[in-house]
């Protein structure tokens, strides 16, 4: 028994090592939040995945302002504490929550919006996974990197979010 412990607890640590980091926590600012999901065309009651989920303020302005059913999947352990936190205080616990776990491990076959922020390299792991999972008509809205082997249906350029800092959202639709 306690042999079967430790090899769950070994394994439990081998995957945790084993979830490479697809980017640094930088967020999004929420005036490009509130663009991204816009330009995704979400709608109440679809469903949206943040990969890389952050501090969870996409997941919490889908499910809040536009009432979708909002998941987020988030590799930092206090990252996801905070957020998951942050979504309780706001009484969105139905309609939101955040996975604590890599992002290339999940399913996302039943998404209708997968928003990314996540650097280039990095990008070019997660879209053979959009590639086999998403349905069709599912869209993809990605902050300033582009998805290399996907045409984009919309390019939309912000010159400036307030604080002096360009954007760039890629819409792409299956
Ligand atoms: C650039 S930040 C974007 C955060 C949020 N999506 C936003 O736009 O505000 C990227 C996030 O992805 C997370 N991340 C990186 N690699 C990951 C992985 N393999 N699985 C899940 N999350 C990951 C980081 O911890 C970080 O919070």
């Amino acid at each position: 028994m306690r042999r079967l412990l430790l090899v769950c607890l070994w394994a439990g640590i081998l995957t945790a090592q084993d979830a490479e980091k697809l980017a640094p926590y930088y967020p999004t600012p929420e005036t490009i939040v509130r663009q991204m999901l816009q330009l995704s065309g979400l709608k109440a009651g679809e469903k949206l995945f943040d990969l890389g989920s952050g501090d969870g303020r996409i997941v919490i302005m889908a499910a809040q302002k536009f009432r979708a059913n909002a998941v987020g999947v988030e590799l930092d352990k206090d990252l996801a504490r905070l957020s998951t936190e942050k979504i309780g205080k706001l009484g969105l616990g139905k309609t939101a929550h955040i996975i604590n776990g890599d992002l290339l491990k999940e399913d996302y076959s039943s998404a209708d919006v997968v928003a990314v922020y996540l650097f280039p390299g990095f990008i070019d792991k997660v879209q053979p996974l959009l590639d086999a999972q998403i349905k069709k008509g599912a869209r993809v809205v990605s902050h300033d990197f582009e998805f290399k082997n996907w045409t984009p249906e919309k390019v939309l350029n912000i010159a400036d979010d307030g604080e002096g800092r360009s954007h760039t959202l890629y819409l792409y639709r299956k």
